[in-house]
Protein backbone atom coordinates (compact mmCIF):
# COMPACT_ATOMS: atom_id res chain seq x y z
CA UNK A 1 0.00 0.00 0.00
CA UNK A 2 1.30 3.42 -0.73
CA UNK A 3 1.14 5.44 2.11
CA UNK A 4 2.30 8.35 0.79
CA UNK A 5 -0.95 8.92 -1.20
CA UNK A 6 -2.59 9.75 2.76
CA UNK A 7 -0.58 12.54 2.76
CA UNK A 8 -1.21 16.27 2.66
CA UNK A 9 -0.40 18.55 -0.89
CA UNK A 10 1.75 21.19 0.19
CA UNK A 11 1.26 24.70 -1.53
CA UNK A 12 3.43 27.90 -0.56
CA UNK A 13 3.68 31.56 -1.83
CA UNK A 14 4.85 34.96 -1.04
CA UNK A 15 1.68 35.54 1.31
CA UNK A 16 -1.99 35.82 0.82
CA UNK A 17 -1.86 36.07 -3.12
CA UNK A 18 -1.50 32.03 -3.58
CA UNK A 19 -5.11 31.34 -2.43
CA UNK A 20 -6.47 32.13 -5.32
CA UNK A 21 -4.69 28.78 -6.74
CA UNK A 22 -5.30 26.79 -3.72
CA UNK A 23 -9.32 28.18 -3.92
CA UNK A 24 -9.18 26.30 -7.02
CA UNK A 25 -7.02 23.38 -5.93
CA UNK A 26 -9.99 22.96 -2.87
CA UNK A 27 -12.74 23.19 -6.03
CA UNK A 28 -10.71 20.41 -8.71
CA UNK A 29 -9.52 18.10 -5.79
CA UNK A 30 -11.78 18.16 -2.98
CA UNK A 31 -10.86 14.65 -1.43
CA UNK A 32 -7.29 15.78 -0.46
CA UNK A 33 -5.75 17.74 2.50
CA UNK A 34 -4.03 20.71 1.72
CA UNK A 35 -1.10 22.32 3.69
CA UNK A 36 -0.45 26.10 2.98
CA UNK A 37 1.87 28.14 3.73
CA UNK A 38 2.13 32.40 3.46
CA UNK A 39 4.92 34.36 3.68
CA UNK A 40 2.77 37.36 4.95
CA UNK A 41 5.98 38.83 7.06
CA UNK A 42 8.27 39.30 3.84
CA UNK A 43 5.20 39.69 1.12
CA UNK A 44 5.81 41.04 -1.47
CA UNK A 45 8.89 39.07 -3.50
CA UNK A 46 7.34 40.39 -6.99
CA UNK A 47 9.98 43.28 -6.69
CA UNK A 48 12.60 41.62 -4.92
CA UNK A 49 15.71 40.26 -6.50
CA UNK A 50 16.46 36.73 -7.40
CA UNK A 51 18.53 35.73 -4.72
CA UNK A 52 16.59 37.08 -2.02
CA UNK A 53 13.19 35.00 -3.76
CA UNK A 54 15.41 31.93 -3.82
CA UNK A 55 16.77 31.95 0.45
CA UNK A 56 13.27 32.68 1.21
CA UNK A 57 11.18 29.96 -1.48
CA UNK A 58 13.21 27.56 0.03
CA UNK A 59 12.60 28.44 3.71
CA UNK A 60 9.03 27.99 3.13
CA UNK A 61 9.83 24.33 0.68
CA UNK A 62 11.86 23.30 3.91
CA UNK A 63 8.86 24.26 6.31
CA UNK A 64 6.60 22.29 3.86
CA UNK A 65 8.55 19.11 3.65
CA UNK A 66 9.00 18.72 7.52
CA UNK A 67 5.08 18.35 7.37
CA UNK A 68 5.66 15.55 5.05
CA UNK A 69 4.04 16.53 2.36
CA UNK A 70 3.10 14.34 -0.43
CA UNK A 71 4.13 16.88 -3.33
CA UNK A 72 4.57 20.38 -3.43
CA UNK A 73 2.68 23.25 -5.45
CA UNK A 74 4.37 26.60 -6.44
CA UNK A 75 1.38 28.87 -6.29
CA UNK A 76 3.41 32.32 -6.66
CA UNK A 77 4.44 32.88 -9.93
CA UNK A 78 7.31 35.09 -8.88
CA UNK A 79 8.57 32.08 -7.05
CA UNK A 80 7.93 30.23 -10.33
CA UNK A 81 9.66 32.18 -12.44
CA UNK A 82 12.56 32.54 -10.85
CA UNK A 83 13.35 29.63 -8.61
CA UNK A 84 12.39 26.21 -10.02
CA UNK A 85 15.99 24.70 -10.67
CA UNK A 86 16.88 26.02 -6.91
CA UNK A 87 13.63 24.13 -5.55
CA UNK A 88 14.03 21.50 -7.92
CA UNK A 89 17.53 20.42 -5.54
CA UNK A 90 16.00 20.53 -2.57
CA UNK A 91 12.73 18.75 -3.00
CA UNK A 92 12.51 15.45 -3.06
CA UNK A 93 8.63 15.01 -3.67
CA UNK A 94 7.11 15.97 -7.25
CA UNK A 95 7.16 19.46 -7.47
CA UNK A 96 4.68 21.82 -9.35
CA UNK A 97 5.11 25.67 -10.41
CA UNK A 98 2.31 28.03 -11.92
CA UNK A 99 4.61 29.14 -15.02
CA UNK A 100 4.14 25.58 -17.51
CA UNK A 101 0.43 24.71 -17.13
CA UNK A 102 -0.51 28.25 -17.76
CA UNK A 103 2.26 28.38 -20.94
CA UNK A 104 0.22 25.36 -22.06
CA UNK A 105 -3.35 27.58 -21.49
CA UNK A 106 -1.77 30.28 -23.31
CA UNK A 107 -0.91 28.58 -26.09
CA UNK A 108 -3.91 26.43 -26.52
CA UNK A 109 -5.70 29.76 -26.33
CA UNK A 110 -4.18 32.11 -28.92
CA UNK A 111 -5.30 31.87 -32.54
CA UNK A 112 -3.75 35.55 -33.37
CA UNK A 113 -0.50 34.33 -31.67
CA UNK A 114 0.34 37.76 -30.01
CA UNK A 115 -0.45 37.52 -26.33
CA UNK A 116 -0.13 39.52 -23.69
CA UNK A 117 1.73 38.73 -19.99
CA UNK A 118 1.34 40.66 -17.12
CA UNK A 119 2.86 40.02 -13.53
CA UNK A 120 5.20 41.25 -11.06
CA UNK A 121 8.64 43.27 -12.01
CA UNK A 122 10.34 39.94 -10.56
CA UNK A 123 8.36 37.46 -13.28
CA UNK A 124 8.89 40.09 -16.09
CA UNK A 125 12.24 40.50 -15.77
CA UNK A 126 12.73 36.30 -15.09
CA UNK A 127 11.89 35.89 -18.87
CA UNK A 128 10.38 32.35 -17.54
CA UNK A 129 6.98 33.24 -19.30
CA UNK A 130 8.54 34.74 -22.54
CA UNK A 131 11.10 31.62 -23.05
CA UNK A 132 8.40 29.00 -22.09
CA UNK A 133 6.38 30.66 -24.81
CA UNK A 134 8.67 30.83 -27.15
CA UNK A 135 10.22 27.12 -26.85
CA UNK A 136 6.41 25.95 -27.60
CA UNK A 137 5.29 28.37 -30.44
CA UNK A 138 8.61 30.21 -32.33
CA UNK A 139 6.51 32.64 -33.95
CA UNK A 140 4.58 33.84 -31.21
CA UNK A 141 4.70 37.84 -30.29
CA UNK A 142 4.54 38.26 -26.50
CA UNK A 143 3.70 41.94 -25.23
CA UNK A 144 5.11 41.58 -21.64
CA UNK A 145 4.45 44.16 -18.78
CA UNK A 146 5.13 44.61 -15.10
CA UNK A 147 2.28 45.76 -13.01
CA UNK A 148 3.03 46.05 -9.70
CA UNK A 149 0.80 48.57 -8.49
CA UNK A 150 -1.88 45.77 -8.33
CA UNK A 151 -1.02 43.93 -5.91
CA UNK A 152 -1.53 46.35 -2.63
CA UNK A 153 -4.76 47.60 -4.79
CA UNK A 154 -6.32 43.86 -4.39
CA UNK A 155 -4.88 43.56 -0.99
CA UNK A 156 -6.64 47.06 0.36
CA UNK A 157 -10.21 45.55 -1.62
CA UNK A 158 -9.78 48.20 -3.92
CA UNK A 159 -10.02 46.17 -6.92
CA UNK A 160 -13.57 47.60 -7.61
CA UNK A 161 -12.61 51.20 -7.30
CA UNK A 162 -11.52 53.96 -9.48
CA UNK A 163 -8.23 53.19 -8.75
CA UNK A 164 -7.87 50.18 -9.97
CA UNK A 165 -9.68 51.05 -13.39
CA UNK A 166 -6.84 54.00 -13.31
CA UNK A 167 -3.93 51.30 -12.73
CA UNK A 168 -5.31 49.49 -15.26
CA UNK A 169 -5.48 51.82 -17.56
CA UNK A 170 -2.24 53.34 -17.02
CA UNK A 171 -0.24 49.74 -17.45
CA UNK A 172 -2.51 48.19 -20.37
CA UNK A 173 -3.91 50.84 -22.42
CA UNK A 174 -0.92 49.81 -25.06
CA UNK A 175 -1.51 46.46 -24.92
CA UNK A 176 -1.92 45.99 -29.23
CA UNK A 177 -5.61 44.97 -30.76
CA UNK A 178 -3.82 41.90 -32.87
CA UNK A 179 -3.32 40.51 -28.81
CA UNK A 180 -6.30 37.88 -28.47
CA UNK A 181 -5.15 36.65 -24.66
CA UNK A 182 -3.99 38.50 -22.05
CA UNK A 183 -2.63 35.98 -19.10
CA UNK A 184 -3.09 37.06 -15.69
CA UNK A 185 0.69 36.06 -14.74
CA UNK A 186 0.45 37.06 -10.57
CA UNK A 187 -1.64 35.38 -7.75
CA UNK A 188 -3.65 38.50 -7.02
CA UNK A 189 -4.36 39.88 -10.43
CA UNK A 190 -7.22 37.38 -11.38
CA UNK A 191 -9.42 39.92 -8.65
CA UNK A 192 -8.98 42.68 -11.20
CA UNK A 193 -10.49 41.18 -14.02
CA UNK A 194 -13.34 43.31 -14.13
CA UNK A 195 -10.95 46.42 -14.04
CA UNK A 196 -8.84 44.85 -16.82
CA UNK A 197 -11.30 43.71 -19.09
CA UNK A 198 -12.90 47.73 -19.18
CA UNK A 199 -9.33 48.51 -20.46
CA UNK A 200 -8.65 45.42 -22.53
CA UNK A 201 -11.77 44.97 -24.30
CA UNK A 202 -12.75 41.45 -25.50
CA UNK A 203 -10.00 39.52 -25.80
CA UNK A 204 -9.18 36.05 -23.46
CA UNK A 205 -8.31 36.60 -20.08
CA UNK A 206 -7.10 33.43 -18.19
CA UNK A 207 -5.06 33.73 -14.95
CA UNK A 208 -2.56 30.45 -13.21
CA UNK A 209 -5.31 29.00 -10.83
CA UNK A 210 -7.32 26.62 -13.13
CA UNK A 211 -4.61 25.06 -15.67
CA UNK A 212 -2.36 24.49 -12.41
CA UNK A 213 -5.07 23.05 -10.17
CA UNK A 214 -5.75 20.44 -13.46
CA UNK A 215 -1.93 19.93 -13.99
CA UNK A 216 -1.69 18.86 -10.07
CA UNK A 217 -5.20 16.47 -10.93
CA UNK A 218 -2.87 14.88 -13.50
CA UNK A 219 0.09 14.64 -11.84
CA UNK A 220 -1.11 12.66 -9.00
CA UNK A 221 -3.34 10.51 -11.31
CA UNK A 222 -0.33 9.73 -13.49
CA UNK A 223 2.09 8.76 -10.29
CA UNK A 224 -0.76 6.91 -8.41
CA UNK A 225 -0.58 9.59 -5.40
CA UNK A 226 -4.26 10.82 -5.63
CA UNK A 227 -5.68 10.28 -1.50
CA UNK A 228 -8.12 6.73 -1.18
CA UNK A 229 -9.40 7.78 2.07
CA UNK A 230 -12.59 9.01 3.00
CA UNK A 231 -12.12 11.26 6.54
CA UNK A 232 -11.21 14.93 4.99
CA UNK A 233 -8.82 16.13 7.18
CA UNK A 234 -9.37 20.32 7.69
CA UNK A 235 -7.03 22.22 5.37
CA UNK A 236 -4.19 24.12 7.17
CA UNK A 237 -3.46 27.45 6.38
CA UNK A 238 0.15 28.97 8.24
CA UNK A 239 1.11 32.77 7.27
CA UNK A 240 4.27 33.92 8.58
CA UNK A 241 2.23 36.81 10.23
CA UNK A 242 -1.11 36.72 11.60
CA UNK A 243 -3.41 39.08 12.41
CA UNK A 244 -6.72 40.05 12.17
CA UNK A 245 -6.15 42.54 9.04
CA UNK A 246 -4.28 39.70 7.43
CA UNK A 247 -6.87 37.22 7.99
CA UNK A 248 -9.20 39.17 6.25
CA UNK A 249 -7.63 39.46 3.38
CA UNK A 250 -7.17 35.79 3.23
CA UNK A 251 -10.75 35.19 3.81
CA UNK A 252 -10.72 38.14 0.71
CA UNK A 253 -8.82 35.86 -1.55
CA UNK A 254 -9.96 32.05 -0.13
CA UNK A 255 -13.88 33.11 0.56
CA UNK A 256 -15.12 31.14 3.09
CA UNK A 257 -13.26 27.56 1.95
CA UNK A 258 -13.14 25.71 5.50
CA UNK A 259 -9.47 25.99 6.56
CA UNK A 260 -7.82 26.45 10.38
CA UNK A 261 -5.87 29.67 10.66
CA UNK A 262 -2.02 29.32 12.06
CA UNK A 263 1.28 31.22 12.55
CA UNK A 264 4.35 29.48 11.35
CA UNK A 265 7.81 30.05 12.86
CA UNK A 266 10.24 29.41 9.86
N1 LIG B 1 2.44 35.96 -5.26
C1 LIG B 1 3.11 36.92 -6.10
C2 LIG B 1 3.03 36.47 -7.56
O1 LIG B 1 2.21 35.68 -7.95
C3 LIG B 1 2.52 38.33 -5.95
C4 LIG B 1 2.85 38.99 -4.64
C5 LIG B 1 4.33 39.27 -4.45
O2 LIG B 1 4.89 40.15 -5.14
O3 LIG B 1 4.92 38.61 -3.61
O4 LIG B 1 3.83 36.88 -8.36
Amino acid sequence: MNHMREQAIGVFDSGVGGLTVLKELIKTLPQEQFIYIGDTARVPYGTRSKEVIVRFARELAQFLLRKNVKCMVVACNTVSATCMQDLAQLVPVPLLGVIIPSVERIIATTKSKHVAVIGTPATIASNAYQQALQARMPEITIYAKACPLFVPITEEGLEQSDIARLTARHYLSDIPATVDTVHLGCTHYPLLTDAIKQVVGNKHIIDSAQPTAEAVRRMLEEQSLLVTRNTHTPNQLYMTDLSDRLKNIAVHFLGDADCDYQRAMI
